[in-house]
Formats: structure tokens, C-alpha cells, sequence
């Protein structure tokens, strides 16, 4: 489905991703580990395109999309929707609006206005509101929900354009354990329900652990480790997060997993409910 090989970026002096390899044949969920710097933002942005690749290529379903321009490279972009950590919504405009923005590569600045949308499109964008648990808010300003439902907002957009693969860097990085469950019980949800395949740059260990069906470790640009989260022993987890002296589960694990093991004794979540808030 998708093919890495041998993605490179070199800014300056600096190889920020050395001759990445990454094979996946069929949808699942990846979480791409390592410390900061290692790499992983500027992987997942070579794959949608936002950053040149300096070597190698990227193929999708058997289609090299590494060179694609314009009309080509937008068509990508759309299917492989990309999700940040500061969530990228336009604060003052309406959640539904901005859900909506998920469709709009083409139109002019006049036709945003809210009721210009086609009245499908309209329907679309409540319909996976209420998926993710957050329609009530549809009228709101973005800027009025909490951190975990503006997440869920940019997610409700990525799903506007129906992608075969969801990018996600740090979506949960700027949030509280509670609502970064919640964000990743979604991601979850929408890779179980759809086959969609989700690629989440997580800085967590604990939490590619739990919701992933593979991990990715990188370090200094090199995929390090490519395997089962059962195999994510620690000693693996020191080599990608280096052996130095500060290493410690505790210290790349976020408060996720006590929280979960105290509420339902589960080690993966049921990705079957987005709790309402
Ligand atoms: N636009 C850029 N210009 C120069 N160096 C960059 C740029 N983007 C990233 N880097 C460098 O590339 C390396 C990998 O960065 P990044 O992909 O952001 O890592 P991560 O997401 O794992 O924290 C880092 O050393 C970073 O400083
Ligand atoms: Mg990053």
C-alpha cells in the first residue's frame, strides 16, 4: 500500500532522515517513537509532500508520488491527511466551518461563507461530528472547546477528504491525559471502522504501546526498530531513546496508562466509544 525506501532529508550538514525504509501492505496502526529531533516530523511531512525529500522515494499503491506537482500533488495531499499538535483550525471561525475547510482546495474566499457549502457537505461534516462525540458543538467557534475537542475538530476535517491514510504529528502532545485518551481512542476507532490507516508521531512510549498495532522507533534519523509493541522491551527502548544515564520508562511515559489501568484494567483500550464530554 505504501512504500518507503531509502527517504532522505538532509537540511545543510544535517541528515534529519538517513535512508528511511518503511513497508506497509496493509492498513494498520503505526506509532513512530524516538526522542525529539530524531526525525519524525520530517518523515510524515516528506510523505504528504510538505517537505522535499532529498533521496529516495515514496510509492502508494504502486504509484511513485515523490515528484507529483500541482493538481497531482494536491490530489495526494487529500489522501493522506495530515493532523498537528496545535490542531491548525482557524480559532474565531465556527467548528462545522472549519470541518468543512476539509473540502475546500478549490473554491474562492466568497463561497466559505458558511451557507454556500453544498447542503451534502454540510450533512458530511455533522454526520462525523456526531461520530466523534462533539456535534453539539457544531455552531461554537473553535476557539470555545477545550484542547481534546479541537483535536477531534481537525480530525472531523481530515475526515472531510475521505483519506486512505491519516498523518498525525504529536496529536496529543498538547493535551491533558484524559483528552489524549480520547483523541486516541478516535484515531483508533477511525483505523478499526474504516480501515483507514493512521501514522501518529508519538513522544510517548506508553502510548504507541497501547494503541498501535506497530511501532517505529527512530533516532538520529535511522529507523532504529520496526516491530510488535510486545517487543518494545526496554532494552529496545533504550536504543532508541539512547542509553544515556536519563532513560527511565517513567520519564517517556505520560499519565495515560494509570489512568486507563485504574478505570477499566484493560492493556489495549476498546476503541468501540468516544466518551461524550
Ligand atoms: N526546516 C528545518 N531546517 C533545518 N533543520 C531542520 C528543519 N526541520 C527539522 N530540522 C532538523 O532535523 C532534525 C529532525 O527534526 P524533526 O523531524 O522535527 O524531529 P522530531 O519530529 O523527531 O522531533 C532535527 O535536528 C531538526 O533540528
Ligand atoms: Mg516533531
Amino acid at each position: 500500500m505504501l512504500q518507503i525506501q531509502k527517504l532522505t532529508k538532509r537540511f545543510g550538514d544535517k541528515l534529519a532522515v538517513d535512508t528511511a525504509n518503511l513497508m506497509i501492505d496493509k492498513p494498520c496502526m503505526i506509532g513512530i517513537i524516538g526522542r525529539s529531533g530524531a526525525g519524525k516530523s520530517t518523515l510524515l511531512r516528506m510523505v504528504n509532500r510538505l517537505a522535499a525529500p532529498t533521496d529516495g522515494a515514496i510509492l502508494f499503491e504502486g504509484r511513485d508520488v515523490t515528484a507529483l506537482t500541482g493538481h497531482q500533488k494536491r490530489m495526494w495531499q487529500s489522501q493522506c491527511a495530515m493532523i498537528f499538535q496545535q490542531f491548525n483550525l482557524v480559532p474565531r471561525m465556527d467548528v462545522v466551518s472549519n470541518v468543512l475547510h476539509g473540502t475546500l482546495n478549490r473554491r474562492s474566499t466568497l463561497s466559505t461563507l458558511f451557507n454556500l457549502y453544498p447542503a451534502d457537505d454540510i450533512h458530511r461534516a455533522i454526520d462525523i461530528l456526531e461520530r466523534l462525540g462533539i456535534a453539539e458543538h457544531a455552531p461554537k467557534r473553535a476557539e470555545a472547546l477545550s484542547g481534546g475537542q479541537q483535536q477531534r475538530v481537525a480530525i472531523a476535517r481530515a475526515l472531510m477528504q475521505d483519506p486512505k491514510i491519516i498523518l498525525a504529528d504529536e496529536p496529543i502532545a498538547s493535551l491533558d491525559p484524559m483528552n489524549a485518551q480520547t483523541v486516541m481512542q478516535a484515531l483508533r476507532r477511525i483505523h478499526e471502522e474504516d480501515g483507514r490507516t493512521v501514522i501518529a508521531n508519538l513522544h510517548t512510549l506508553d502510548t504507541a504501546r497501547r494503541y498501535c498495532d506497530r511501532v517505529v522507533g527512530m533516532r538520529d534519523g535511522r529507523i532504529v526498530f520496526d516491530g510488535l509493541p510486545e517487543q518494545l522491551t526496554t532494552g529496545v527502548a533504550r536504543e532508541i531513546y539512547g542509553a544515556s544515564a536519563d532513560f527511565s520508562e517513567a520519564a517517556t511515559s505520560t499519565e495515560i496508562e494509570t489512568l486507563d489501568k485504574s478505570h477499566t484494567g484493560a492493556t489495549r483500550p476498546s476503541a468501540a466509544t468516544v466518551p461524550a464530554e
